[in-house]
C-alpha cells in the first residue's frame, strides 16, 4: 500500500508539472511555496537548463555566497581564493590569516605523491595460488586490451602505474581485491577509475571459464576508493616565536598554540572539530572550483583515523626559536572534466587561480585548510570563537530582525566591543525603536 505522497514517474514529468505536484502535496498549494522556488531560478535560460542537467529532478537553485579571500602568498605567488560557503566566519577567518602570514613568506606547499587508488571487490572459491597464477598470466594480455582507454590519460602524464592482487581472507572468507594505483593527470579521475575497473573485471569474467570452473570467480564491486593516502599534499607556514609574541601580545604564544594542537593529536573528541575547522576552509574551496566535497572529506577523515586513531591532521614543530604549523592532508581533486569545466563559476574559478593544474590546486586548497586551521586555533587560544563569530553573525541576525540600514550601523557600533547574542541584539533594537 502507498500513501497519496508516493508518485511514479517523478523524474518523466517536466519542471512546471513537478512544481505543481510538489505544491499540491506538500505546500498545500500555497502560492509563496511556488513564488520562491520560482525566483531562485536562473534569469537566464541557457544556465537554467544547464542547471537542470546537473542533476535529476532539479526545480531550482539553491544558492550559496561565492567569495574570495585574497592576499594568499603561496610557493611565492599572491592568490585570490574563491570560497562558497554558509559559515559567517570562514572567509574572514581565511582571509585574516593569509594576511598575518603574508609578511613572514606566507604557505610553502609541496605536493607529495598523486596516486589514486581504485579496486576490484571479489570472492574467489578456489585456491589463493591458483588465483595468483590467473592474475599473473592474464595480467599483461589485460594491460594491452585496456590500451585504447588509457591511451590519452598516458598523453596527459597519467595511467595505470600497477595493478596487484590482494588478499583479504583472513578478514573474509574467500574475498580478494584487483588493486589499482593510478595517476590521473590533471582530473579527478572517477570516470577513468572506474571504466578501467569495469574493463578488466568484465574480462576477468570472459576469460576465467578457459582456466577454471566459472562459479570459482564471482566479481562483487567495481569501484574508485576515496581513501588515497597516497595522493597528498603538505603545507606549511614559519615564523620565529619571537615575531610571533610581537604580532599577537601573547608571550607564550608558540607554546599555547603548539598545546592547542598537541590535544588534538591524542583527543579524538578535540581532533574532530579541530579538522571539522580544516575543512571549513578545504570544502569551501572545493566547491568554489567544482570539485567533489564529499569524496575530500570522506578521503581527509579516513586520513585522520589510518593509525588506528583519530588523530589532528595539522601538527606544530618547534625548534632553534622557530615554529612551524604544518597540514599533511590527501586530496584528490581535479582542474579538467567534470563539474570543473561545465559549471561557469568553478570554471571563472579556475581562471581566477591561474587555471592551475590539479597540484597546484592541491597546494593552494591545503593552504587554505592550514589559514583556517590557524585563525581557530588562534581565536580559541586567546578571545574565543564567540566573539569573532558573533561579530559576523550579527548581520544574519540583524537582516533576521528587519532591522534598517540605519538601525544596523547603530547595532553594529553598540556590539562593536560586545557579544551580540541574538536576544541581547534583539533587546537594543528594540530600545532604540521605542526611543524614536
Ligand atoms: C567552527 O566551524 C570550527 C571550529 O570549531 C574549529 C576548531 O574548533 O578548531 C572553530
Amino acid at each position: 500500500m502507498h500513501d497519496q505522497n508516493f508518485v511514479e514517474g517523478f523524474s518523466k514529468l517536466n519542471k512546471k508539472k513537478k512544481i505543481d505536484w510538489l505544491v499540491k502535496r506538500y505546500f498545500a498549494g500555497r502560492s509563496d511555496a511556488r513564488a520562491l522556488l520560482e525566483r531562485y531560478m536562473h534569469a537566464d535560460d541557457r544556465v537554467q537548463s544547464l542547471h537542470d542537467g546537473f542533476i535529476e529532478n532539479t526545480l531550482t537553485n539553491y544558492w550559496l555566497p561565492y567569495a574570495v579571500a585574497p592576499n594568499f602568498l603561496i610557493n611565492g605567488r599572491t592568490y585570490a581564493v574563491p570560497m562558497v560557503t554558509e559559515e559567517s566566519s570562514v572567509v574572514a577567518a581565511a582571509a585574516k590569516a593569509a594576511k598575518f602570514w603574508y609578511p613572514f613568506g606566507g604557505f610553502k606547499a609541496r605536493v607529495t605523491g598523486k596516486v589514486k587508488l581504485g579496486h576490484i571487490h571479489l570472492l574467489y572459491y578456489g585456491s589463493a595460488e591458483k588465483l595468483q597464477n590467473f592474475f599473473a598470466q592474464t595480467r599483461e594480455e589485460f594491460l594491452r586490451r585496456l590500451k585504447p582507454f588509457t591511451e590519452n590519460m598516458e598523453k596527459r602524464g597519467g595511467g595505470i602505474l600497477s595493478v596487484e592482487l590482494e588478499d583479504w581472507t583472513r578478514r573474509l572468507d574467500y574475498y580478494y581485491t584487483v588493486t589499482f594505483r593510478l595517476d590521473t593527470a590533471d582530473s579527478m579521475g572517477a570516470n577513468f577509475i572506474n571504466t578501467i575497473l569495469e574493463e578488466w573485471a568484465d574480462y576477468m569474467e570472459e576469460t576465467y571459464p578457459s582456466f577454471g570452473r566459472p562459479d570459482e570467480l564471482e566479481i562483487i564491486m567495481r569501484i574508485l576508493s576515496n581513501h588515497n593516502p597516497g595522493c597528498r599534499v603538505r603545507v606549511s607556514v614559519e615564523a620565529s616565536e619571537q615575531e610571533l609574541t610581537r604580532r599577537t601580545g601573547i608571550d607564550d604564544y608558540a607554546r599555547r598554540f603548539e598545546t592547542a594542537v598537541k590535544m588534538a593529536g591524542i583527543n579524538p573528541y578535540r581532533a574532530v572539530t579541530h579538522n571539522k575547522g580544516i575543512m571549513n576552509g578545504i570544502d569551501a574551496v572545493v566547491l568554489a572550483t567544482g570539485n567533489d566535497f564529499r569524496a575530500v572529506e570522506a578521503g581527509a577523515h579516513a586520513f585522520a583515523a589510518s593509525e588506528g586513531e583519530y588523530r589532528s591532521l595539522s601538527s606544530v614543530e618547534r625548534s632553534d626559536g622557530m615554529f612551524r604549523f604544518i597540514l599533511d592532508i590527501p586530496l584528490a581533486v581535479g582542474t579538467v572534466g567534470g563539474m570543473t569545466r561545465l559549471h561557469p563559476l568553478a570554471r571563472l574559478s579556475m581562471e581566477l587561480l591561474g587555471n592551475p593544474g590539479a597540484g597546484e590546486l592541491m597546494q593552494i586548497i591545503a593552504s587554505v585548510g592550514l589559514a583556517q586551521n590557524f585563525s581557530a586555533v588562534h581565536s580559541l587560544i586567546t578571545e574565543g570563537i564567540q566573539t569573532g563569530h558573533m561579530r559576523m553573525h550579527l548581520n544574519n541576525i540583524l537582516n533576521q530582525l528587519g532591522a534598517t540600514p540605519g538601525e544596523a550601523e547603530q547595532i553594529r557600533q553598540l556590539f562593536a566591543t560586545r557579544k551580540a547574542h541574538v536576544r541581547a541584539v534583539k533587546e537594543a533594537l528594540n530600545r532604540l525603536r521605542n526611543k524614536k
